[in-house]
């Protein structure tokens, strides 16, 4: 089945086509990214007038570069939560006015469970269910008992700020750019981090939190007067550690606690270079778990991972109806 995926839950106006659930034909992404950068966060208006502008586009490219036609589309799988209330719209919207003009069925699909759909479109080995989902983006940090496409648990969501909104946060207090997590990334290759932050891990829950440690490094920069570049990357490497730990602690816990053999990493921090080497070594060292980390083009919001969840949903749930509209759970009323 042909499945076209849309993808504007934020800053990246996305759309895929996706052949079967996992053969991707075109994956096309346009990011406003870098029109927020001097804000230091997204700027709702901003990002869904660039939908606006980019989704006929983007939908043209996809449609071309996968040697298909738009009469070919079989199900439009789009996002309708979570994220941006204005920014959704138009890709649902968009949606919705496609699935009436082409006569296709259309899908709701929610875009923190596509992110874990990202290492089944992977051409090398993918997870076995059940596994431990955690996706790590800007919004969102959840812990998740992936059973079956259609059974899945919330296990443990950070309690205030989100991972990656961690690190942008970090980068601003630092006078660095946007998205602040790239750049402290590339910033700690090769430095050996220090335990200087506090990493938050209560002991009887699968919960996180990230606001302490944001503003224990607003009170460590606020004691000094400058902090010449070489100090920088240490600090950036030190509270990089300090935002890794919790998340591999907690996804190496939740797959002790409910015995699965299958680790998936998802969300645009998945594409964090320590997380990644600190998750393979404890699976090597341990045996018995794999790690699985999406390519790192689908790390990032993206159409294919939805076009690939949204022809397993449509399978589960059937379709969305018209009058389907943004930020519902589609799934709590499937259940
Ligand atoms: O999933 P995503 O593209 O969008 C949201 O749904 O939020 O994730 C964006 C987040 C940003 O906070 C960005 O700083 C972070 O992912 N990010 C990274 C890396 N690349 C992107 N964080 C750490 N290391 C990276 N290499
Ligand atoms: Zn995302």
């Amino acid at each position: 089945m042909l499945c076209l995926g849309i993808e504007t839950s934020c800053d990246e106006t996305s759309i895929a086509v996706v052949k079967g659930g996992s053969r991707i034909l075109s994956n096309v992404v346009a990011s406003s990214a870098e029109l927020h950068s001097k804000y230091g966060g997204v700027i709702p208006e901003i990002a869904s007038r660039m939908h606006l502008e980019a989704i006929l586009p983007v939908f043209k490219s996809a449609i071309d570069r996968s040697g298909v036609s738009a009469g070919d589309i079989e199900l439009i799988c789009a996002v309708n939560r979570p994220g941006l209330i204005p920014a959704l719209l138009v890709g649902f919207s968009f949606a919705k006015a496609l699935s009436v003009y082409l006569e296709r069925p259309l899908v709701a699909v929610d875009h923190i469970i596509a992110h874990l759909y990202a290492p089944f479109l992977s051409e090398k080995e993918t997870p076995v269910m059940p596994f431990i989902g955690l996706i790590v983006s800007g919004g969102h940090t959840n812990l998740y008992l992936v059973k079956d496409w259609g059974d899945i648990t919330l296990l443990g969501k950070t309690k205030d700020d989100a991972a990656g909104e961690a690190l942008d946060k970090a980068a601003k207090l630092l006078g660095m750019g946007y998205p602040g997590g790239p750049i402290i990334d590339k910033l700690s290759i090769g430095i050996e981090p220090n335990d200087t932050f506090p990493a938050y891990m209560p002991k009887d829950n699968f919960d996180f939190s990230y606001s302490g440690l944001k503003t224990s490094l607003y009170y460590f920069l606020k004691k000094k007067e400058f902090v010449p570049e070489n100090e920088k990357k240490q600090i950036c490497a030190d509270y990089q550690y300090a935002v890794v730990k919790p998340l591999i602690e907690r996804a190496f816990k939740a797959a002790e606690a409910y015995n699965t053999k299958a680790i998936v990493f998802g969300g645009g921090v998945s594409a964090n270079t320590l997380m990644r080497s600190i998750a393979e070594k404890r699976a090597e060292g341990i045996g018995g778990v794999k790690v699985f980390f999406p390519p790192l083009n689908l790390c990032m919001d993206n159409a294919a991972m939805v076009a690939g969840l949204g022809w397993h949903w449509n399978k589960i749930y059937g379709p969305a109806s018209l009058s389907e509209d943004v930020h519902t759970n589609f799934l709590a009323r499937a259940a």
